[in-house]
């Protein structure tokens, strides 16, 4: 089996939807079993999976990352898009915008973020330059520029452990490094997708103003409402890509391609 592209759903993302003969498999990786639906959009073979489960019952920090990125390796994927739920950081940034995340500050403290921990015989340092896959990147630009809807072609992700929320404090700071929107889930995803040589990108929405830079305290329920909102205009834009981009991969993201995983 192979699978052309995957998707991981994040808040507000449960359902695959546009997905022929949707089928519910269990993938059994040595990091752990991984629930998720397989199927066909056209020609094309796809898999599905919500990061935080159907039901968002798991909490970023328990989210088991590195079953679901082996389990996707497991399949044949060689091509991720997930999406996230994201603060901004900034008010050019405003909720709604859809914004194509191209690097990320790590400040996850609680998670097994790698499969190069020398359990498996190998300690890798693996290059992160490039922390999203530039096809990926440039064609999902090409899409959102001829739908025109706002986005940001670019934008760095700090990654928080949660699951609460920042204070104004930290984001006064983070604002100060660099970043552009905060959320709780995309790494280690990234950074597994790429040591097993995947192709992986981030399509993010600002679902609200990040704390103290919005004029009141945050709620899920507006993170939820935003996604709502925009949950098929993603979905549309996501299988858009799946029809047009070439099959052949013009990126580094496949350096480390044929890495095995032992009992994955
Ligand atoms: N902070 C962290 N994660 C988030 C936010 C936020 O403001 N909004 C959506 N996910």
């Amino acid at each position: 089996m192979t699978i052309d592209l995957a998707i991981i759903g994040g808040t507000g993302y449960y359902h695959p939807q546009l997905m022929e003969n949707p089928r519910e498999i269990t993938v059994e990786t040595k990091y752990g079993k991984v629930p998720l639906i397989t199927g066909r959009h056209g020609q094309k073979t796809v898999a599905f999976m919500p990061r935080h489960g159907e039901n968002h019952q798991l909490a970023p920090h328990k989210i088991n990352y590195r079953a679901n990125i082996a389990a996707l390796k497991e399949l044949g994927t060689r091509r991720i898009l997930s999406t996230t739920a994201v603060g901004s950081l900034t008010e050019t940034l405003p909720p709604g915008t859809l914004v194509i995340i191209d690097q990320f500050i790590d400040l996850t403290k609680n998670r097994e973020h790698t499969y190069f921990d020398g359990e498996d015989g190998e300690v890798w340092h693996t290059d992160f330059t490039e922390p999203y896959c530039v096809q990926l990147r440039n064609h999902l630009d090409t899409l959102l520029q001829k739908k025109g809807v706002p986005y940001g072609s670019k934008g760095t992700y700090i990654c928080t452990e949660g699951p609460r929320y920042e204070t104004p404090a930290e984001i006064k700071a983070y604002s100060t490094w660099g970043a552009d929107v905060v959320g709780m889930t995309n790494v280690p995803e990234v950074t597994l997708a790429r040591e097993l040589g995947l192709c992986y990108a981030t399509l993010s929405l600002v679902t609200n103003l990040a704390a103290g830079v919005s004029p009141h305290p945050l709620t899920h329920k507006e993170v939820v409402d935003m996604m709502n909102e925009k949950i098929s205009l993603i979905r549309d834009l996501f299988m858009e890509l799946l029809e047009s981009i070439p099959a052949e991969r013009h990126c580094n993201c496949w350096s480390k391609e044929d890495i095995t995983l032992g009992g994955a």
